[in-house]
């Protein structure tokens, strides 16, 4: 799909690689972009013309039905949805400090939220020819690693769900599509790891896979790893283990 003059909705356009390609594609497009605090959002819209910008709380699906509601009466033709917007904590089970809490709000917004928009805004995305979802996907959906056990597990829930969701539309004028990443320098991963691919970087390749409609794209060494698995599993395993 070459993307010009398409309307795109991205969740998590505010920080990190969402940020990144909001850039990019507000270029040419029309972008709208959902976050869930209003300051960023505010400022976001003075920094990129004709931008729109819709509060939500990813953890809270009553949020997410209210904005799915008011986009899709305002915009009832979308080209392409991408989620993109994550939550990932790194405490595991064991710490005297793990916050159970954070098990609900991860899978809340990494796989209901994701989930749910798609349904909402599904009627909208079947207007037009051709319409595409990218969900933004990690190299630890494919082997997860110790700690973040929860956010490794909405990942590989999200591939399967990708996955199932496609086989639902290949009827239909949608696509899906996945971005599977490496480590890459956003405040997600801040104080975390080294040799971490640039948020810029990252979003210029998403982007690239999204024009190409690229099914399953393996990003920096998410291609190593990848490779990895199928020749030799338990080695690329135990890498992902520690990292
Ligand atoms: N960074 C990596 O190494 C890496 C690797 C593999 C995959 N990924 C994936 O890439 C995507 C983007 O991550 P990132 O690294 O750019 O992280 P980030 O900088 O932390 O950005 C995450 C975005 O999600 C939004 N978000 C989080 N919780 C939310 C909620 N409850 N409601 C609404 N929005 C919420 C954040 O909003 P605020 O701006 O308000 O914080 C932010 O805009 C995620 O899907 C992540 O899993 C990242």
């Amino acid at each position: 799909m070459i993307l010009k003059h398409k309307t795109i909705v991205i969740t998590g356009g505010t920080s990190g690689i969402g940020r990144e390609m909001v850039k990019v594609l507000s270029i040419d497009n029309e972008v709208i972009v959902i976050g869930r605090n209003s300051e960023k959002l505010a400022s976001l819209a003075t920094q990129h013309q004709g931008l729109h910008v819709y509060q939500a709380d990813l953890v809270v699906q009553t949020d997410v039905n209210r904005i799915a509601i008011e986009i899709s009466k305002r915009f009832p033709h979308i080209d392409v949805l991408i989620n993109n917007a994550a939550l990932q904590y790194s405490a595991v089970f064991l710490d005297d400090n793990f916050n159970p809490q954070h098990i609900a709000d991860e899978i809340s917004v990494n796989l209901t939220s994701v989930c749910n928009l798609t349904y909402q805004l599904l009627s909208a995305l079947r207007h037009g020819e051709r319409a595409l979802i990218l969900n933004v996907n990690s190299g630890l959906a494919l082997a997860p690693k110790t700690s973040s056990a929860v956010y490794c597990a909405t990942k590989a829930a999200l591939n399967t769900f990708s996955q199932s969701l496609s086989y639902q539309l290949e009827n239909t004028n949608i696509r899906i599509l996945q971005a599977f990443l490496e480590l890459v320098d956003t405040p997600m991963t801040q104080g975390r790891g080294d040799k971490k691919m640039s948020a810029t970087h990252a979003a210029n390749l998403i982007v690239k896979g999204l024009n190409n409609e690229i099914a399953n794209h393996h990003i920096g060494k998410v291609k190593l790893l990848n490779f990895l698995l199928r020749i030799a599993p338990s080695i690329a395993k135990k890498i992902m283990k520690k990292y």
